[in-house]
């Protein structure tokens, strides 16, 4: 019975947590969007409300557990940082950072966590996803931000290569990031 009992408070308090942090991290994306500053880029824009079926469309083509509601948030607040790439005035791929302050050992630092990156079936292979890595990390060392976080699958090959590419390296296995019993690694890239 006591159990139980504890069992709920624990559970009602996880729940708590994660409302906090959700409000915490929608807060600094509205704090950082304010002094975003955007560099020219070709084809790849910032995400407008009039995309998301087209996003919410080739999320579900990407990942087995999708979530339309973090979209939409992301892109409320951190609509600078969700950048949308075209192909003749189609949208071909995202990708959508948030950002948040890290505790370092030289204090505070801006830090960038890619929430998701996908393309359209139709547009793979065709260096989509490179363009937009390489130009929103470029953004990123413009807007001083001292490093990029990342969890992917440790099944998704194609992803982990991706990343690879850039530099990102791999830095421990984590279990239910990317989906209940699944494992991905934490990848990160040092910026300054
Ligand atoms: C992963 C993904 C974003 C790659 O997009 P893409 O536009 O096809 O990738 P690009 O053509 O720009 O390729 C860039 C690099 O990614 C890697 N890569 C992409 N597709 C690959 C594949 N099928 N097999 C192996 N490596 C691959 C390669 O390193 C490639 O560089 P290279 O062409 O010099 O070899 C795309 O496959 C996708 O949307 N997957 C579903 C969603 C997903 O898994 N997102 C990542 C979540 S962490």
């Amino acid at each position: 019975m006591i159990f139980m009992g504890l069992t709920k408070i624990h559970i009602r308090l996880t729940e708590y947590l994660m409302v906090l942090n959700r409000i915490l991290r929608d807060t600094a994306g509205t704090f950082f969007s304010r002094q975003w500053k955007q560099t020219v880029k070709e084809n790849i824009v910032p995400v407008e409300d009039s995309m998301l079926p087209e996003i919410f469309r080739i999320q579900a083509e990407g990942f087995k557990n999708t979530n339309r509601e973090k979209i939409v948030r992301y892109s409320n607040s951190f609509r600078k940082t969700f950048y949308v790439i075209k192909e003749q005035d189609q949208v071909a791929g995202y990708c959508v950072y948030y950002l948040k302050l890290s505790l370092s050992s030289g204090g505070f630092e801006k830090q960038s966590v890619i929430s998701e990156i996908a393309i359209d079936k139709n547009f793979r292979g065709r260096g989509f996803a490179d363009k937009l890595l390489k130009e929103s990390i470029e953004e990123m060392k413009i807007n001083r931000v001292s490093s990029i976080l990342l969890y992917v699958n440790i099944k998704n090959q194609p992803a982990i290569n991706l990343y690879e590419k850039f530099y990102f390296r791999k830095t421990k296995e984590v279990k239910n990031v990317c989906g209940p019993g699944e494992t991905c690694f934490e990848m990160g890239l040092r910026l300054v």
